[in-house]
């Protein structure tokens, strides 16, 4: 594996590759890498020649009082996993080498999306997120481009964005990685004390009782997504969640259709100082209609 820290470095270890025509597969992350980022490097050799990883803790993503200085930063780590994985080049910049040290005039904002859900709680968030993208689309230029499922509107986001600057670039979601007990893995679970981990998997618990409520419902006309996020936000609240939200969506993320047949549930919550988010779909079968 080869890394590089700089853009003209890695435009000149992707040459041969270019020049060959080979695939270029994608997995932008911020380090700390578990299972979940791992599965994502599968999935990009499967799907292509070269797989690029970056690992990039984008300042502009978090919002004052947030974890930017102290997210967890483990790179030696890493970049042995990322090996083993076989990643071909891990792409590393500093803040600099992204934002250069004039002032950004540029901002890549996707409307109304993120400004709901985790962009009420996280003004800017998503904007961060969206511009840092966009840069490291065109920075790597890839074929393909792999985020996971578990941030369900960063990905909706990204899609948005890639179809609307046409970014050349068929972004692919990865199904979440979960421990055993359901908890979603995630860098930030790294924060939670050892009462708070074995707290944590409500959040999967609430969402699949909420899932088979659904699922349960005879009449869909009687479907009510509003009684069943209310009872998931008291749940996990009287297990000492600050709860952000609990919400029932069509999975392009619009208002709940009753007579729809997929949907997804979405929760953001705090315990203690971490905020953890998690999603579960719901797919209602097809029902045959005997002839
Ligand atoms: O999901 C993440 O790790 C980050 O939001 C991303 C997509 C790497 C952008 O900084």
């Amino acid at each position: 594996m080869r890394t590089e820290v700089t853009i003209q470095g890695l435009h000149a270890a992707l040459a041969p590759a270019r020049a060959a025509r080979k695939s270029i597969g994608f997995v932008p992350t911020m380090g700390n890498l578990h299972e979940g980022h791992l599965k994502l490097v599968q999935e990009a050799n499967q799907r292509c020649d070269v797989v690029v990883v970056s690992i990039f803790v984008n300042p502009t993503q978090f919002g004052a009082g947030e974890d930017f200085s102290t997210y967890p930063r483990t790179f030696e780590a890493d970049s042995n996993l990322l090996a083993e994985a076989k990643c071909d080049i891990l792409f590393a910049p500093s803040v600099e080498e992204i934002y250069g040290t004039q002032p950004q005039q540029t901002t890549v904002q996707v409307n109304s999306l993120a400004s709901e859900l985790c962009g009420n709680s996280r003004p800017g968030h998503f904007t961060g997120v969206a511009t840092v993208v966009s840069k490291l689309f065109n920075i790597v230029k890839p074929d393909v481009a792999l985020f996971g499922e578990k941030d369900y509107q960063q990905l909706a986001i990204i899609r948005h964005l890639a179809r609307d600057l046409c970014f050349d670039i068929d972004v692919i979601g990865v199904p979440t990685v979960r421990a055993e007990n359901g908890l979603a893995l995630s860098s930030r679970n790294g924060y939670l004390s050892e009462d708070e981990l074995t707290i944590a998997p409500a959040i999967y618990a609430t969402m699949q009782s909420i899932q088979q409520q659904i699922l349960a419902a005879k009449d869909p006309s009687k479907l009510n997504f509003t009684d069943f996020a209310k009872q998931g936000r008291k749940t996990l609240e009287s297990q000492k969640f600050v709860v952000d939200y609990v919400e029932i969506r069509n999975p392009d993320l619009g208002t709940a259709d009753k007579n729809g047949s997929k949907w997804v549930i979405l929760v953001a919550a705090k315990l203690g100082k971490t905020r953890l988010i998690d999603n579960m779909t719901v797919t209602r079968p097809a029902i045959v209609v005997e002839a």
